[in-house]
Order: structure tokens, then sequence, then C-alpha cells
């Protein structure tokens, strides 16, 4: 991507609650879903947090934890801490702008890792296997991730996510993974339509208009907006066949003298 349109999107998505599907309801569940201890001094890390959406709220279900929120934007960084402060939460929150896939941690430096809408961007497996080792052993891990919700869908639906991104899978699939990797599944829900339409499409599309005026109506800006239009029409037509799957589970580590089994 280009700088300038990297300029564009972060101007199109820095106002706005939240830059991906989601909802503090959901949140608050994921965290439930984990059986940590809400009243615990735990360590946890936001990845791809964005201008904060879900860092707030995890402040807020978490009053004694760290929490470092991460993204590579430091823009949406600066947002952030605005957000943390007016929230009365800023000395529980450090940003860090570093990218997932580089991420200056401590091997089991945490009980929590949050990414909602964001671990795409270094694909699903990938950052499963990566930000394992960040956990302490039984430290949980929270993704949401695009996720086919039924077993069959149009052709041409599969043919767009599968060049788009084509890790998008079912439940079972996605829970494999984290099997594979490491992990042991607590819980799998799927984020309701309002998660996409009321908390991330509606703020994003009444923010267009004021988004064109500010860069004079340009083709670049035009071309932004037009491509944000057909995602959501897409969703739309499509919300049936996919969604984000809430992933919640925990790092397992096995006794070294176990003789294990497969
Ligand atoms: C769809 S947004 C979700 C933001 C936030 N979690 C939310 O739900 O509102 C994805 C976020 O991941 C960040 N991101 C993308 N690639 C990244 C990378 N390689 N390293 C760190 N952050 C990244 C983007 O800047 C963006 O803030």
């Amino acid at each position: 991507m280009t700088q300038d349109k990297l300029d564009l999107l972060i101007d199109l998505h820095q106002p706005n609650p939240r830059q991906g599907p989601g909802g503090d309801a959901q949140t608050e569940l994921a965290l439930r879903l984990t059986g940590l201890d809400p009243a615990a001094p735990l360590t946890v890390a936001d990845i791809g947090c964005g201008t904060g959406a879900a860092t707030l709220a995890l402040a807020r279900l978490l009053p004694q934890a760290q929490i470092t929120a991460v993204d590579f934007l430091p823009p949406f960084l600066t947002t952030l801490q605005q957000r943390n402060k007016a929230a009365g939460v800023a000395d529980q929150v450090t940003p860090l702008a570093a990218s997932m896939s580089e991420l200056p941690f401590a091997d089991a430096q945490f009980d929590l890792l949050w990414s909602e809408g964001a671990i795409y961007n270094m694909g699903f497996e990938n950052g499963v296997k990566n930000w394992r080792r960040f956990l302490k052993p039984g430290g949980v891990l929270v993704a949401s991730e695009l996720t086919w919700t039924t077993n069959t869908r149009p052709v041409e639906l599969q043919a767009f996510w599968d060049a788009a991104y084509s890790e998008v899978a079912t439940a079972a699939d996605k829970i494999r993974v984290l099997e594979r990797h490491g992990y042991s599944p607590l819980g799998y829900f799927v984020l309701p339509e309002t998660c996409w339409r009321d908390a991330y499409y509606r703020p994003l599309q009444a923010g267009f208009n004021d988004f064109l005026c500010r860069h004079g109506n340009s083709e670049a800006a035009r071309a932004l907006v037009a491509e944000h239009e057909q995602e959501i029409a897409l969703y739309e037509a499509n919300s049936m066949y996919f969604g984000y799957g809430v992933y919640v589970a925990r790092r397992i580590t096995f006794p070294q003298t176990s003789h294990l089994f497969p």
C-alpha cells in the first residue's frame, strides 16, 4: 500500500469508536470465557488495538490489570491515549507502536493476549503460533477472526475470500489450528450482526461526507470510500455465511516427563 493511501485510511478510520466489528458486551463475554480472575493484577496485551475500543473495555473490566496496547499506526495510539485519559484509565495502559509480527515481548510475559479483528494481518495460524510464547503457562488468548458460519456458501463468495484472505475457515478448522499449536479451546461465539452494522459500519458511513470534504473530493478519497461501500454491500448480502468468530483458548504446557498420545 502507498503511504498516501495509508494516510487516507488512517484519516477515514481514526475518528470512529472502533476500526472493526465488535462490541463492549462481546468483549465482556469473551473475558468471562477466559475464566481469569477480573480482580487480579493481570498483565494483558491488546494487539492491533486501533484507537482502543477493546483496550478501554478491558481497562474498565480489569481494574487491577496493566495493559500494553499495540498498533503499528502511531496516530491510532495518540487517539487511544486521549480516550484513555478521558476515561480515567491512562495509568493502566501503555501504548506501544510495534508490528504484531515483531513484538518486543518476553517469554511468558502475559496472562492474557487480546486481539479483535487484527490477527488476520499476519494470518491467524502464524499469529497463534508466534504469540503463544508470550503467554504464561495457563495464560489465555482471545482473538476474533473472519469465519465461515455455514458449511456451504455461494461459489463467488468463496472465490472472493479465497483471493482476499485465504485463511477464512469454519470454527472447527480454526479450533483445530489452535489445538495444533498448543492451546486448549475454552470458548467460541459469533459476533452478532449489530457488531458489524451499528458498532462499525454505521459510524464509518456517517463519516464518509466529512472525509471527502477534508480531501477535496479527490479521486483517491472517492476510491477509498467506494472500496468501503463495496465491503459493506458484500457483508449485507452475505452476512448469513460469514462473520467474526471470537476464539478463547488457554496455552497448554505439558510436563516434560509425559509420554503423549498421539
Ligand atoms: C480492523 S482494525 C481493528 C482495531 C481494533 N482492534 C478494533 O477492533 O477496533 C486492525 C488494526 O490492526 C492494526 N494493524 C494492522 N497490521 C498491523 C501490524 N502488522 N502490526 C500491528 N498492528 C497492525 C491496524 O493499524 C488496525 O488498528
